[in-house]
């Protein structure tokens, strides 16, 4: 239900739902905080849409010191330039377009200061106006990719370079910019030569004679003979738009239309920057608010049985879709269920954890994508956890989890993992006891992973975040029940708890599937494992593209080599990996097995950490039939998402 609001500038419900998992989490140590960060929002964008001073904030605020406290605290830590950021790849995404752009256009606008006073004030001598240049970065969409604010007296020429120069680390895939004449010369160069850029000038249309030199040489033919019809004399055009330009234009009203930024009252150009951030990251999320898509209702199974799609407010998809988007953006719209609310993620896809295999590059490459990368740490020491999470940190500053496994726990890795506070814990193969409080202790959300509906059960009264039920099919640690079977179980029996579902999930039919029968999202272990980033042999990639599904075994004699689990309540499972003539071997011989299990112990431990661990025991779900590539995990997680929304559009053309 939504909220009472106190002015049109505050976030609605569905507004705030869009933007929660992005300002900073209040410290888990310390006092309180009195005021939520929602209504510190709110009084920001008070300030900024009705431009009255910090300290006329009105008083159902928070007290301005704590509103302007925080609004400092974001621009010094640069949470509103990640926000406009987040925002603008989400809204991009849902518009059917890669979260980065390509291709970008570059304006200023400058704008008069005023008595307040602060650096960085001059004198455009073009516009005459005395004050300070926005210069603004936007894609072809008009959302903005960089701000900048600088003296008015900086030509266009070095405000492009100003802008660009401490940019260049985020621009990502932008190859081609489109700049107004005012760039031509230096400016124009320096990008070039500098950054590798295609810039293009966008001229103004050549200016025509004027009216009155016209007139004069019309008499002047006349008196030669020949008659011309002054009525048909080209007049001179007022105001003309320039291609491509507009849209940066239009950006600068958007903008404006704030009376924070209908001129600069900034002391400092760095909080200009910010309120343009906020300005952007508050239009942005009003149009991601519009449009929820997959929500709650989808995943908990409201798919009627005239198999049409049904939305947050009971809405049929379509039909909340069609009168916003039309019919023609309509089929770009992306997938987004509760999950990717709770986890601050795009798409329902995590890259499930791959222990000892894990690479910061997968995690980061699945994070950065928009899905949850997951960060194994079964086998290794703590050490090597926290480097595995400082460098994932290094690559992104996306939401990521950290998994940790009962057989064996590693205590040590997970209290470093709480400090180090990822955005969720995963826990397998045994019941995760006290570790759930510790990690809400610590503001980490925590998912377990379940066999049978039994486990989910008692999983849901430990108060976790979200439940994976994984099958039969999947790669490593799993039970007897097939996924079909026991996803839409585990669904029921702990509800409203969110669902993820694992196990022979490598593509787009399997999210819809998954999805339809009540899942949240999915978490995917052999397609990440059969990609670029994964940190295993070629050889294991090259097997698991060869392998037809049925040669994945399980390994019968796991109990006698693989660590027994080290808490309580471990979940009696088997792996499932290729076939070996290790595993084949033994599982032939299961009772030698067991009376030489300290030997094949050590043997494949070692195995594991030398690197050689697929020699023995590589695990491989049943999904490797259907792999038929190896690729870059961003793009696999596109394609999922891409691949799923076809096969739920196909869906819903079933004739009634
Ligand atoms: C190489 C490999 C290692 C794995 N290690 C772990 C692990 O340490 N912890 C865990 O919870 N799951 C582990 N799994 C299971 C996956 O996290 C995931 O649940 C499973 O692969 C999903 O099924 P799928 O392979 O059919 O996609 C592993 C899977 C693979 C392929």
């Amino acid at each position: 239900m939504e909220s009472k609001r106190k002015y049109p500038s505050d976030l609605s419900d569905q507004e705030w739902e869009q933007l929660k998992a992005y300002p900073p989490a209040p410290k888990w140590r310390g006092r309180p905080r009195l005021h939520s960060t929602r209504e510190i929002l709110d009084a920001v964008f008070y300030v900024l849409k009705s431009g009255c001073q910090w300290r006329m904030l009105p008083r159902e605020f928070p007290p301005w010191k704590t509103v302007f406290h925080y609004f400092r605290k974001w621009r010094l830590d640069g949470t509103w330039e990640r926000l406009n950021r987040a925002m603008r790849e989400r809204l991009r995404v849902r518009l059917g377009r890669d979260p980065q752009p390509s291709t970008g256009i570059f304006d200023s606008q400058s704008a008069k200061t005023t008595g307040v006073g602060g650096e960085q004030r001059g004198f455009d001598g073009g516009k005459k106006v005395r004050g300070r240049k926005r210069y603004l970065l936007v894609d072809t969409e008009g959302l903005v990719v960089e701000a900048r604010v600088h003296s008015a007296k900086v030509p266009d020429q070095d405000g492009i370079r100003r802008l660009l120069e401490p940019a260049r680390s985020r621009l990502g895939r932008l190859s081609y910019l489109w700049v107004d004449a005012g760039y031509r010369g230096r400016g124009k160069e320096w990008v070039e030569q500098a950054l590798g850029l295609k810039v293009e000038v966008v001229n103004r249309s050549p200016k025509p004679t004027p009216e009155k030199m016209l007139r004069v040489w019309a008499r002047e033919w006349f008196k030669e003979g020949h008659r011309m019809d002054l009525k048909k004399l080209p007049t001179r055009p007022g105001f003309e738009i320039l291609s491509r330009c507009w849209v940066a234009e239009r950006t600068f009203a958007w903008i404006s239309h704030n009376r924070r930024m209908s001129k600069d009252y900034e002391r400092l150009c760095a909080t200009s920057e910010a309120f343009v951030y906020a300005a952007m990251s508050r239009i942005m999320v009003k149009r991601l608010a519009c449009v929820w898509g997959f929500s709650s209702g989808l995943a908990r199974g409201t798919v009627s049985g005239e198999a049409s799609l049904v939305g947050m407010r009971g809405l049929p998809l379509c039909c909340r879709l069609r009168p916003l988007l039309g019919e023609a953006k309509e089929a770009k719209c992306m997938l987004r269920t509760r999950l990717c609310e709770l986890l601050g993620i795009e798409h329902p896809v995590i890259q499930a954890s791959i222990g000892p295999w894990s690479s910061a590059e997968l995690v980061a490459a699945v994070s950065n994508a928009g899905g949850l990368g997951s960060v194994g740490t079964a086998l290794w020491a703590a050490e090597h956890v926290g480097e595995q999470i400082l460098r994932v940190r290094e690559l992104t500053d996306r939401p990521f989890a950290v998994n940790h496994v009962v057989r064996p726990f590693n205590e040590e890795a997970f209290a470093l993992t709480l400090e180090a506070k990822p955005k969720v814990v995963s826990f397998a193969m045994g019941d995760p006891g006290d570790l759930v409080e510790r990690a809400h202790d610590a503001s980490i959300l925590f998912m377990q992973q379940v066999h049978t509906v039994g486990q989910a059960r008692r999983a849901s009264e430990k108060d976790v975040d979200a439940i994976i039920a994984q099958g039969f099919e999947a790669a490593g640690f799993g039970s007897t029940v097939s996924t079909m079977s026991l996803l839409p179980q585990v669904v029921d029996a702990v509800s409203p708890i969110p669902v993820v579902a694992a196990g022979g999930i490598a593509n787009g039919r399997g999210l819809a599937e998954a999805l339809v029968l009540g899942a949240q999202g999915v978490n995917v272990g052999t397609r990440f494992l059969a990609s670029e980033e994964a940190g295993i042999d070629d050889e294991w990639k090259r097997r698991i593209v060869a392998a037809e599904s049925e040669d994945t075994i399980k390994v019968e004699f796991a109990d006698h080599v693989f660590p027994p689990p080290s808490r309580e309540g471990g979940y009696g499972t088997l792996p499932r990996v290729l076939r070996t003539p290790f595993v084949e071997e033994w599982n032939s011989r299961r009772e030698e097995a067991e009376r030489e299990a300290e030997r094949l112990s050590n043997e494949m431990i070692t195995a594991v950490r030398e690197g050689r661990g697929h020699e023995l025991v590589p695990f491989t779900g049943q999904t490797a039939g259907m792999i038929h590539e190896i690729l870059p995990a961003g793009e696999i997680t596109r394609e999922l998402v891409r691949e799923a929304e076809e096969a739920l559009r196909t869906a819903t053309r079933l004739p009634r």
